[in-house]
Parts: structure tokens; sequence; C-alpha cells
């Protein structure tokens, strides 16, 4: 069996005055078998629902509820307790204890603990169901949560009065799941650190001043991949053809460029400081071979010829400057023989994955907000995938160069 989040945490259980203390024992074993420490902390009203010898048997350690010790003088040193503490639950949560929490209010041990405790503190309340709609328990409940109190919401059901309603304290076992959540560790995020080239949207070529050669990209896909990876904590710098579209989160870095020749000057001037660079945009494969200075008049013949000549292709500028740590990824699309053709573009550019984008299906590539991709590998291998939103395609990517990505480390 896995351990536990909660093994070897320092737990303080505050009991209030309400009929569901009884739940408490369950609540406090629960804690003992999941390897936590536990100490309990119960009012005065407390003890009229629950014995101490109980919460003290269960717990596998005295009960504290006063802060004198003995006649001696001796005292329960609350600032101690609230610094022993990992957390402080505070279950069943009394209306009134709420109250007095929200005030600052100070006239018994558990109060005082939690006035002390340096520790994260999470609160289980149990009331009637209009003492918990009461507008005066809401505004204490939305003071706590402001002061950093986490709420385990009380559940819906038949209550102690016989009313039927929101108020009953939450399960045992539901208890202990939020106080195990609360203690796992967050997951680092996969690309903290990393910095990771995007391009996205079209190329416009000029012909002359009013007109250009483009195409329809949207952006989306290039887009929603910039999102995603600054959301996995990555610095990305995103060169963005013409589109009205813009990313939205506030990590990505935008550099905006019109022609093909633009966003290879952005990218070979960024590419050496990144660690992964994903080529989403449609490049112009061809440009005007000479862009007319002043607009372009219809003419007395039939047609007009323009010459055109090839535009840098940037991945493979890029796979030829890759260094071993690096990641590049192309995209194609591709009409027919796509998987063959897209393998021979993996190894002409040098890439280390294309991610394939299909002709085929209706709802997928330009302008869609869902795309249906498969990824191609060096090692021959062929990652297919359904069809979904661009948002999670770009996850599904990003889970690739990150695999890829650590292949090279
Ligand atoms: N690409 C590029 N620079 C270009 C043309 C394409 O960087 N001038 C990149 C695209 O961003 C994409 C990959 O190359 O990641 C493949 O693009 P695609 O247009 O499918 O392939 P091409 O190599 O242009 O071949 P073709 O158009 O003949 O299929």
């Amino acid at each position: 069996m896995a351990v536990s989040a909660l093994k070897d945490k320092k737990i303080i259980v505050g009991v209030c005055g309400s009929i569901a203390a009884y739940k408490t024992a369950m609540l406090v074993r629960l804690l003992v078998k999941k390897g936590a420490q536990v100490k309990v902390i119960m009012t005065d009203a407390a003890q009229t629902f629950i014995s101490a010898l109980t919460l003290a048997t269960l717990s596998k350690n005295e009960v504290y509820s006063r802060f004198e010790r003995n006649e001696g003088g001796a005292w329960n040193n609350h600032v101690d307790l609230g610094l022993w503490a990992d957390a402080l639950l505070i279950a069943p949560a009394s209306a009134n204890t709420l109250s007095k929490m929200a005030q600052g209010s100070c006239d018994n041990l558990l109060l005082a603990t939690y006035l002390s405790a340096r520790c994260a503190v999470l609160a289980a309340p149990a009331m009637d169901l209009d003492m918990w709609q009461h507008p005066s328990t809401q505004r204490n409940i939305d003071r706590l949560q402001k002061d950093g109190v986490q709420l385990i919401q009380p559940d819906n059901g038949e209550l102690a009065s016989g009313l039927q309603g929101v108020g009953r304290l939450a399960e045992p076992e539901t208890i202990v799941q939020a106080l195990e959540v609360f203690f796992i560790p967050p997951k680092p995020l996969p690309f903290t650190g990393k910095k990771i080239l995007i391009t996205a949207g079209p190329t416009y070529e000029n012909l002359d001043p009013v007109r250009f050669i483009g195409n329809y990209s949207s952006g989306k896909m290039g887009i929603a991949l910039a999102d995603a990876a600054a959301a996995q904590g990555a610095k990305v710098l995103l060169v963005l053809g013409p589109t009205a579209l813009a990313p939205t989160h506030e990590q990505v870095q935008v550099v905006r460029v019109h022609s093909a020749a633009q966003m290879l000057e952005a990218c070979t001037r960024q590419f050496p400081d990144s660690d992964i660079a994903v080529m989403a945009a449609a490049v112009a494969d061809y440009t005007p071979k000479e862009v007319s200075e002043r607009k372009i008049k219809k003419g007395e013949g039939e047609g007009l010829v323009i010459e055109l000549v090839k535009t840098a292709d940037i991945l493979k500028t890029l796979g030829q400057q890759k260094q071993p740590h690096q990641v590049l990824v192309g995209f194609a699309l591709e009409t027919h023989d796509a998987q063959a053709n897209g393998f021979k573009k993996l190894h002409s550019k040098n890439a280390d994955a294309i991610v394939l984008n299909s002709m085929q299906d209706s709802g997928a590539g330009f302008q869609h907000d869902t795309n249906k991709i498969t990824i191609l590998l060096n090692d021959h291998s062929i990652q297919e995938f359904p069809l979904k939103s661009k948002k999670e395609v770009a996850l599904d990517i990003l889970t690739t160069c990150a695999e890829l990505m650590r292949q090279k480390q």
C-alpha cells in the first residue's frame, strides 16, 4: 500500500460543540491509521458530546481543553501547540467557533491555538441548515477563507434536527482525503526553467503596397501550444505571423512578423537560446522575386506573370544549427503519402519529430478549433491521436516534447 501523505504529519484536531463531534472519534482513528501524529483540543461544549477519554485513547495523546494544567500553576502552552502542528483541523467547526475565529476572539485554548498557529488551518463546519445559511455565518466563512482558512464543505442530507439540507459534517473519509491532498507536494511543472520557441500563423509575401500572397492559417494551433507551454512553466517566445488572434498567457512573449524572411530572422536569432523549438507556422515556400514599390496596374494583356523565388526553409535552417540538447519539432500538411512524406521531412530537416496534420478529417486543420494529428519520430515510431480540441492536441505535442527533452538529458 502506498505511503500516505499524512505519514508523520503533526495534526491538531480542534473539536467544537456539535452533535457531529461523535464523528471525530472515527476521524482521529483514520488519521492515526494513516501514520499522522494527532493531538486533540476540545472546547468545553465539545465535551458534552464526546468524552476526552475516547479521543485521548484513539489519538494516543492526552487531550487538551483548558489553559491551566493543574492547580500547581502549570499551563498548556497554545503557542507551543500551534508551532508543533503541520495542520490545524477544526472538525466539527461550530457556528460559534467560526464566528469567534472570524472576530479574532480568544476565550478558550482552541481559539488561542488558532490565533498563534503558523501552519495550515482547515475547518469542517457542522450545524443546522438555517444556521449554515444565515448571512452572518456565511459572512464569517467568507472572512475566514480570505484569512487563509481552507473550508471542507459540509454535506447535504438529514440533520440532527430532522431538517434536510446542507450542514452535516463531511464524512471522516472525506476530511482525511482533503487533508491528504493538502499535503501532497505539487508536481514540478515539466518545462520550468525551459525556453520554448514557437512559430504560428501564416506569412504574407508582399507583391506590391496593397497585395500579398498568403494562406488560410489562423495560428490557432501554435497559439494553443504557446499558452499550454507557458502554463507548464516554460518561458515562451512566440513568433507570430499576421493573424487577429493572440495568446492569453502572460508568460508568452510575442514577436509579430509579416513575411517568411522576417520569421526566419526572428527564429535564427532566438533558436541558440532555446531548449525546444516547435515550428507550427504555415510558412510561404515562395515569395515574389521583386516587390513592386507601386501598386501593380492592370496591363493591356490577358495575363500577368509574377516570378517567385524560394524562401529559406526555417525548420531546415534551425535543423542545421541544432545542438545535441535541443529538441526541434516541425509540422507537415500532406495531401498524399502523408506518413512517407512526413518521414522524409523529418530526416531532411534534421527534426526530432514531425506533427502530421490530417487533411482527411472534417474538423481538422486550418481555421478549425479541433485537429487530428499523428506524430512521427526519429526512431520510426508513429503516435496516432484522435480528433481533439487544439488545446488538447497542444498538450499531446508538449508531452512528446518533454519526453524528447528527457531523452536528450
Ligand atoms: N517550413 C519552414 N520554412 C519554410 C517552409 C516550411 O520552416 N519556408 C516548416 C513549417 O513550419 C513546417 C515544416 O516546415 O514545420 C513543413 O512544412 P510544409 O509546408 O508541410 O513542408 P515543406 O517543406 O514546405 O514541403 P511541401 O510544402 O513541399 O510539402
